[in-house]
């Protein structure tokens, strides 16, 4: 009931007329809406919840994807609210059933057009996430004129557990997104897309496994162009450690009695025997879940170091912009009083500043890394607990910016790459905790600026507004073009957005005016980097 209401309500506020519109894919006939959303008042077609892999289910649990069945009649592609377990957050309606995606395409689907095609990848930290509910929509994408794709993909244990061997190897989820790629190219032009025209994008998590799909040689030539907002592979929580460990855990909380020394093959055979919601009740025990590097074997999604990779060029060599926000833990500091608290911790012990993936057991070391970092944000007798807005700049960095800017580094002597920072802040972005002396701009906020998250913009400033036509015009001239400022716009202030090439760190400040800036976060970042070189082990793997 109360999903037809809410339906009955967005359509309302999104849609002023709807019509059926048919395209006959090889796997069966799907049946879309024709939607004229009021935010742009064009028309465009989409196509929700079209199945793209087989349901892993059954005996497909912890499986890489498999084909799609073909079905008779018409499929009614009018909703997308299939949702995969999401870790820590019960929701009635989420399955395992759930690789679906959505079309949207702004000319009447057919073979005659080639227009170019993004493909997005939702984040939530490799454990949540969706493609969009209703009411966030593609429509400024739709008024650029490219066809936009977004899906579904296995998250939490579903998506990410592995043995560590060939019986889990892992990644099911990165695998999932692998095929939705290659979905595209078997199907996009029914729609008006062309698979030669493909840019691949995701934020957070999302950004995270483009990244990765950039490193797997299973996705060269699935897209030719990349865009990452505020993620890397080389961030710390991007990677699972431990990865068997927690596998035999999850069995251990099911059954007690399941010891450690059961092989892969007996965990395989108990984790698919048992309801998965049993699975999903256990994993929020496990601050988890992310991709692996795979033993080597066929169809293994990475099995190198990403970093090395990252470094030496070892992956699909095409056209990458990314950039991250400027202060990615604003968000951390919306309860004074609980992050206060959090951040005693390092008060406490310095050690605590230090990541996993520094991989420094010994505990004097630790402490004397752990002050180094301290250095970078605070004076010797500053608590972390009384500065607040350093204590945000410290953990975004450890984060995200510093992965980030690392990946981004590293791929530059290989590939062209565009580089930004998001600093603009104003109300469309949604955040209202500010800290004087730090950046503005949270997480997720510059998405706000790309999707349709409202009915109805006339209450936001024009320089909200500007930046989001901004922020749509530079990402879409990226889509169609590979080049964010392929001619002078009166809109982007007649720029260039330089590359960031071999000598020069350049790269777009998007502030409420746009500039050129060099060496992105350098306050930090160049000390973070003089830290790991000089006290993390190598190889690195993450950063
Ligand atoms: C779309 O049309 C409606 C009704 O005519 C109008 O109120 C609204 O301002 C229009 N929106 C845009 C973005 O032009
Ligand atoms: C595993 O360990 C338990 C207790 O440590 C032991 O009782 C059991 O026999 C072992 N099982 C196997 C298959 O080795
Ligand atoms: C990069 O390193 C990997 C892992 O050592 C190796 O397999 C690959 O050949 C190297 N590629 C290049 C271009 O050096
Ligand atoms: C550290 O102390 C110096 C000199 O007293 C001061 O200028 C600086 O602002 C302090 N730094 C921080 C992060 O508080
Ligand atoms: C951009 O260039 C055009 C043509 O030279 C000029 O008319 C316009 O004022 C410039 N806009 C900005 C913001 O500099
Ligand atoms: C943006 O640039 C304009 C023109 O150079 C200048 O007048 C204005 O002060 C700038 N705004 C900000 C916030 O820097
Ligand atoms: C970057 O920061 C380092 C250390 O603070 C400093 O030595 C260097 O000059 C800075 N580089 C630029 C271009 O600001």
């Amino acid at each position: 009931m109360l999903k037809i209401l809410l339906f009955v309500v967005l359509s309302f506020f999104i849609q002023i007329f709807c019509e059926d519109i048919d395209v006959t894919l090889p796997n069966g006939k799907i049946r879309g809406l024709k939607v004229t959303p009021v935010v742009t008042n064009l028309t465009y077609y989409s196509f929700l919840g079209i199945p793209f892999a087989a349901p892993p289910i059954g005996n497909l649990r912890f499986k890489p994807p498999q084909p799609v069945e073909n079905w008779e009649g018409t499929l009614i592609a009018d909703n997308n609210d299939a949702l995969c377990y999401q870790v820590g957050k019960k929701t009635e309606h989420a399955s395992e059933d759930c690789l679906y995606l959505n079309v949207y395409t702004p000319v009447v689907p057919s073979t005659s057009s080639s227009l170019p095609v993004l493909v997005f990848i939702y984040g939530g930290t490799f454990r949540r996430g969706r493609s969009f509910p209703g009411y966030k929509s593609p429509a400024f994408l739709m008024k650029e004129n490219v066809v936009v794709v977004t899906f579904n993909y296995r998250v939490g244990p579903f998506g990410f557990l592995s043995t560590e061997d060939e019986v889990i190897p892992g990644n099911m989820g990165l695998k999932d997104q692998q095929f939705a790629l290659k979905w595209v190219q078997q199907n996009i032009n029914l729609f008006g897309g062309d698979p030669r025209q493909v840019t691949l994008m995701g934020q957070s998590a999302g950004s995270a496994s483009v990244t990765y799909q950039l490193l797997s040689p299973g996705s060269a030539g699935l897209f030719r162009a990349a865009i990452g907002n505020s993620g890397s592979a080389l961030c710390t929580w991007a990677f699972q450690r431990n990865a068997a460990d927690i596998a035999y855990g999850i069995a251990a909380e099911i059954d007690p009695t399941f010891e450690r020394n059961r092989t892969s093959e007996e965990l395989l055979n108990f984790l698919s025997n048992v309801p998965a919601s049993a699975i999903e009740d256990t994993a929020d025990k496990y601050n988890a879940f992310a991709p692996v590097i795979e033993v080597p074997h066929v169809g293994a999604l990475i099995s190198d170091l990403m970093y090395r990779n990252a470094e030496n060029g070892s992956f699909n060599k095409v056209p990458v912009l990314m950039g991250f926000n400027s202060e990615e833990a604003l968000m951390m500091a919306e309860k004074t009083g609980s992050w206060r608290s959090y951040v005693r911790q390092y008060d406490k012990d310095l050690r605590t500043l230090v990541d996993d993936d520094m991989y420094i057991t010994d505990s004097d070391k630790k402490l004397l890394v752990g002050k180094e970092i301290k250095k970078i944000y605070l004076n010797d007798t500053d608590m972390f607990a009384d500065k607040l807005g350093e204590s945000v700049q410290y953990f975004g960095d450890n984060r995200f910016i510093r992965p980030i800017i690392k990946f981004a580094e590293l791929i530059r002597h290989h590939v062209d790459l565009y580089f930004y920072q998001f600093s603009y802040h104003g109300p469309l972005g949604g955040n209202s905790v500010e800290i004087p002396g730090i950046g503005k701009v949270a997480h997720a906020e510059d998405q706000n600026y790309f999707w349709v998250v409202h009915d109805n913009y006339d209450s936001f400033p024009d320089t909200d507004i500007k930046t989001l036509q901004r922020y749509v015009t530079l990402l879409t001239n990226f889509v169609k073009y590979l080049n964010p400022t392929p001619i002078a716009d009166d809109l982007l202030q007649n720029i260039t957005w330089p590359k960031a090439t071999e000598n020069d760190y350049l790269y777009l400040d998007i502030d409420t005016n746009l500039s050129i800036q060099t060496n992105p976060r350098n306050f930090s970042y160049s000390k973070w980097v003089d830290i790991y070189e000089e006290n993390a082990a190598k190889p690195f793997i993450s950063y």
